[in-house]
């Protein structure tokens, strides 16, 4: 008899089929159990009979717990009322093993405490928003490398153990390397400058850390990082880029995880929006909207919160406040070169702003990306390098990068659990990642 899994039952319907995984769920009605079977790749409801069944196996499904083992076999039918995921269809039982019967499994259909559920996190995994959010970010993750991949682009592995700082030394993670300290890669971005000299179109893709030490929704202190590099590329070329690549990365997600998205409920009209071009407004353009939109706050804690004066780097608020007002995911381009990390470009003219561009998230999601063009002049990226107190040593060889075969570049980071936390609607970065690092947050 042929094991299928519950994602490809339509294929199945009429045929006997063997489907093994564990019971999130039972429903007595006496003669008739209910059993609401995952097996990973969706949910199915078989139905044991006690007429059909021998007395043996409907008492293993009468008796079968929550969280439970199990292998059963049955035959499909097509149903259009039956629950589940893809759903529609149903399995009338014929055989059921119980491989291992869970006993008190922690997490109930009842409500539970966030910091209970995130201490039983390896249980929590299985349940459907958990399970739909790691699905869809998996399709994310799988979608990046795909378009990458096909773009040109060579994916290079930069290291995690490194010298020297990239976005600032306030969040670096420093570690003993043999008696002298090193810090857990907070972007591997230098290293991929170095890369495109010799492949052009670089990305890498993996691990960040950050020490950030307040506590937010936005933020963990391990989150996954996708960077693109690319020689002969500005400013403008790099926002084409990454409008096509992050509607690329939505329309994967729609198009394989519409169940899932379903489950979540997502709307997903929202995320069928999500193609090029994206808007763009300047950094001055933004701080002009939010204080008019400071200007018409009625509530004053709020009115509070969105104060802002030019110069001043956006918090989660001001972020919140303009993209609320967008249906599609918005470039801030030229942000004040005092808030940026050292190796922008300046804008030609200003040199109080740089050539660089968040990419903020709409209904108040906010920053997904941060990029920038780069400094190409080695005499300008010392002075940067002084201005913001770092060792020149350490930077010995990224200098170097503008002594031979200098070039106009640029790059850009994403950060994989806010995108999948926008795409999937979730409030909160935590569930957007299956084993989630943050300041107060190690276990499991
Ligand atoms: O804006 P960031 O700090 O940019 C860089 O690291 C550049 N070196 C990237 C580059 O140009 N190659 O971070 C990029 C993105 C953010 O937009 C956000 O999505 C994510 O990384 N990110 C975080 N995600 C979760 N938790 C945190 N603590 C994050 N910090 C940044
Ligand atoms: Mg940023």
């Amino acid at each position: 008899m042929t094991t299928i899994r519950i994602q490809d039952i339509a294929a199945h319907a009429g045929e006997e089929v063997t489907i093994q995984g564990w019971l999130r769920d039972r429903t007595d009605k006496g003669r008739l159990q209910f059993l609401q079977v995952r097996d990973g790749t969706g949910i199915v409801q078989a139905v044991a009979f006690q007429k059909d069944l021998d007395a043996a196996t409907f008492e293993a499904a009468r008796k079968v717990t929550q969280e439970s083992t199990l292998v059963l076999t049955g035959t499909v039918r097509a149903d259009p009322r039956a629950p589940g995921v893809p759903g529609g269809y149903e399995v009338g039982v014929k055989t059921l093993e119980v491989r291992q019967l869970a006993q008190d499994y922690p997490i109930t259909p009842k409500e539970h405490g966030i910091e209970f559920l995130m201490d039983n996190r390896h249980l929590w995994i299985r349940s459907n928003r958990q399970w739909a959010t790691l699905r869809v970010r998996a399709t994310a993750m799988r979608a990046i490398r795909e378009w990458l991949d096909t773009h040109g682009f060579v994916e290079m592995s930069t290291p995690i153990i490194t010298p020297a700082a990239v976005e600032g030394t306030t969040t670096l993670f420093e570690t003993d390397y043999f008696g002298e300290p090193a810090y857990l890669a907070q972007s591997g971005q230098l290293y991929n400058e170095a890369d495109i000299g010799a492949f052009g179109r670089v990305y890498c893709f993996g691990p960040t850390f950050r020490a950030e030490k307040s506590k937010t929704r936005r933020h963990l202190t391990e989150f996954w990082m996708v960077e693109p590099e690319i020689a002969f590329c500005d400013l403008d070329e790099l926002l084409e880029i990454e409008e096509q690549f992050v509607s690329h990365i939505v329309q994967t997600c729609l198009r394989e995880n519409r169940n899932e998205l379903l489950l979540l409920g997502r709307d997903l009209a929202t995320l069928e929006r999500i193609t090029p071009p994206f808007y763009r407004i300047s950094y001055d353009d933004a701080v002009k909207l939010l204080k008019q939109l400071q200007a018409e706050a009625v509530d004053e804690e709020q009115k509070a919160l969105l104060a802002i004066e030019w110069g001043s780097d956006f918090g989660a608020p001001h972020e919140t406040a303009i993209t609320k007002r967008y249906d599609k995911p918005l470039f801030v381009i030229g942000y004040p070169t005092a808030v940026k990390a050292f190796y922008m470009e300046p804008w030609p003219g200003r040199p109080e702003v740089c050539k660089s561009a968040d990419l903020l998230a709409p209904e108040g999601y906010g920053e997904i990306i941060g990029g920038s063009e780069r400094i190409s002049d080695a005499d300008a990226l010392i002075r940067r390098l002084e201005a913001h107190g770092l060792p020149l040593e350490p930077y010995k060889w990224y200098i170097d990068l503008r002594r031979y075969g200098g070039v106009q570049h640029s790059g850009f980071g994403l950060g994989v659990e806010r995108t999948v936390a926008w795409i999937c609607g979730s409030e909160h970065l935590r569930e957007a990642i299956a084993f989630p690092r943050m300041i107060q947050r190690k276990y499991p």
